[in-house]
């Protein structure tokens, strides 16, 4: 992760926001590589979900309509969709050091529990912090770790009374941990000039509500009929209590949110179908088979919204900060219909959708993909990142030409002899359809090393031979084959593989 963090910030991919004023947790900011990378993954989700959305368990080609609403609603809207009183998360606050740590990212590593002996707490997946611990237990009880009885255990697995013993992941004296507290996770702010409770809104947590409110809106004015869905991309705000591995757990960030309305009979088959349909999307985007998995949410993981008996599955990601276990990418959720049905009594509108084919009025069930720009940006730089030793970069990122932030580059291969010419032509003609980087500075080397690094799957270079066979030599990005193309087929030869 060290080095690939080190090449998005080097390279313009991910710069922490506010950098100058010394960051602030939990914010990043997108820099010029990253913007074109986030935002063609964010197209090719529009493009095969919205425009041209996949064929249906009938073999028919199923109706998804796009949405961009609020950033901010109605306070009332969180209070129906649970988000006040059900968004939480436990938190561990540090008397000494004032840290505050999320109760179930917190491990203990400890011996047999016989109400006296100390624990010692890390993060889960922190290496260093389990060091830590290890090495402060082992002075303690003057004992190795080789020939001790120790074991990690979830810091919520411990019965209340053996918290005053446990040393907090910054301590070295035991006691300073508070009992875990529920924590919300919405970011409050006010509206208009009056700074009072009465005025206070939230940021929203999820762009999923924005769907549900205008599902009447879309129903009057789309001539949509159930089963269909609404989509919408856009940011989504958590106070997270600790923000963590880069870009995965931030406090702002984006999602890909499908809401598909259904017949309650026909839950079932689309929760499957939608299960099936994203896993096969991430595949798509790059994300090799072997580190993606559906995972099935275990009981106590699932969310307020989710139907009981039905759950929710993930897709999960190998991100090398959770290898060889996974993480979360996507959630595929059966909401019932408990979202348009605190809606309906909240606000006292009626949301029930009248079914001509069936003759029957009822509130749709929802089947949920909710996706993470964000993490899937994420787990795309995790995929494309090889490292090479033959090459002059050290590295390179294998985008799928699909998502890749520039498309092609063209060189001119010396500053002389007409090449800058007939290169600056070509540019200005591929750069009209794609993103396409002209360099003519420093050697073709270092030159072939910033495009391995930014991604970039061709560059055409003119070199002496251009002028006298109208053709540029195309490299390879992956194979570093280097071939010979006429000039006047560089345009359909990109188009091709850019299909
Ligand atoms: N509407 C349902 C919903 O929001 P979620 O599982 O809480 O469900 C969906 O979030 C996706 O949003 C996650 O799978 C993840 O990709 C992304 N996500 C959630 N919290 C995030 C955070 N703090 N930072 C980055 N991405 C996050």
């Amino acid at each position: 992760m060290d080095d690939l963090v080190a090449l998005c910030k080097r390279r313009g991919f991910i710069y922490p926001a506010s950098e100058i004023y010394g960051g602030l947790n939990g914010f990043w900011d997108y820099g010029p590589l990253g913007t074109e990378l986030k935002n063609n993954i964010r197209d090719a989700w529009w493009h095969d979900m919205v425009r041209c959305p996949p064929i249906g368990p009938d073999g028919e080609p199923i109706s998804i309509v796009g949405l961009d609403s609020s950033i901010i609603q109605n306070p009332r809207v969180w209070e129906a969709s649970g988000h006040v009183d059900g968004f939480n998360d436990p938190m561990v606050d540090c008397r000494e050091t004032k840290s505050r740590y999320r109760a179930d990212h917190l491990m203990v590593l400890g011996g047999e529990d016989t109400g006296e002996r100390r624990l010692y707490a890390y993060l889960a997946g922190d290496d260093e912090g389990r060091d830590r611990a290890v090495k402060l237990l082992g002075k303690y009880e003057k004992v190795s770790a080789e020939e001790a009885d120790w074991t990690d255990r979830p810091l919520v697995d411990l019965p209340a009374a053996a918290l005053e013993r446990v040393v907090g992941p910054d301590t070295k004296e035991p006691g300073s941990l508070t009992e875990p507290r529920q924590f919300n996770l919405m970011f409050k702010t006010f509206v208009g000039a009056l700074q009072s409770e009465d005025s206070a809104a939230y940021l929203r947590p999820e762009t999923a509500q924005g769907i549900f409110l205008n599902f009447n809106n879309v129903v009057d004015t789309m001539r949509v009929k159930v089963p269909f869905g609404i989509a919408q991309v856009g940011k989504a705000f958590r106070n997270e209590v600790t923000p963590r591995n880069y870009i995965f757990r931030s406090r702002e960030f984006e999602q890909m949110e499908i809401e598909w309305f259904c017949h309650e009979s026909e839950a079932a088959t689309w929760f499957d179908f939608w299960c099936e349909t994203r896993r096969k999307w991430w595949e798509s985007m790059g994300l090799t088979s072997d580190s993606v998995q559906m995972r099935r949410h275990d009981a106590d993981e699932l969310a307020h919204y989710a139907k009981e008996g039905c759950g929710t599955f993930d897709v999960e990601y190998r991100f090398p900060f959770t290898s060889p276990d996974f993480g979360e990418l996507e959630g595929v959720a059966h909401r019932g219909n408990y979202d348009l049905s605190r809606h309906m009594e909240f606000s006292k509108k009626k949301l029930e959708y009248f079914d001509q084919p069936r003759n029957e009025r009822y509130l749709p069930h929802v089947i949920e993909p909710s996706a993470g720009l964000s993490r899937g940006t994420l787990a795309i730089l995790c995929e494309a990142f090889t490292p090479d030793e033959a090459r002059a970069s050290k590295v390179y990122m294998k985008f799928q030409p699909r998502v890749a932030p520039i498309k092609a580059a063209v060189f001119p291969l010396v500053n002389k002899d007409g090449m800058p010419e007939i290169a600056g032509k070509l540019y200005e003609t591929l750069r009209q359809r794609w993103p396409i980087q002209y360099d003519a500075k420093q050697s073709i080397g270092k030159r072939y090393a910033r495009m391995d690094e930014a991604g970039c799957p061709w560059c055409f270079t003119v070199d002496s031979d251009t002028v006298n066979d109208q053709a540029v030599t195309v490299r390879d990005r992956d194979s570093l084959s280097q071939d010979r193309l006429a000039i006047d087929q560089v345009e359909n030869w990109l188009a091709d593989r850019l299909k």
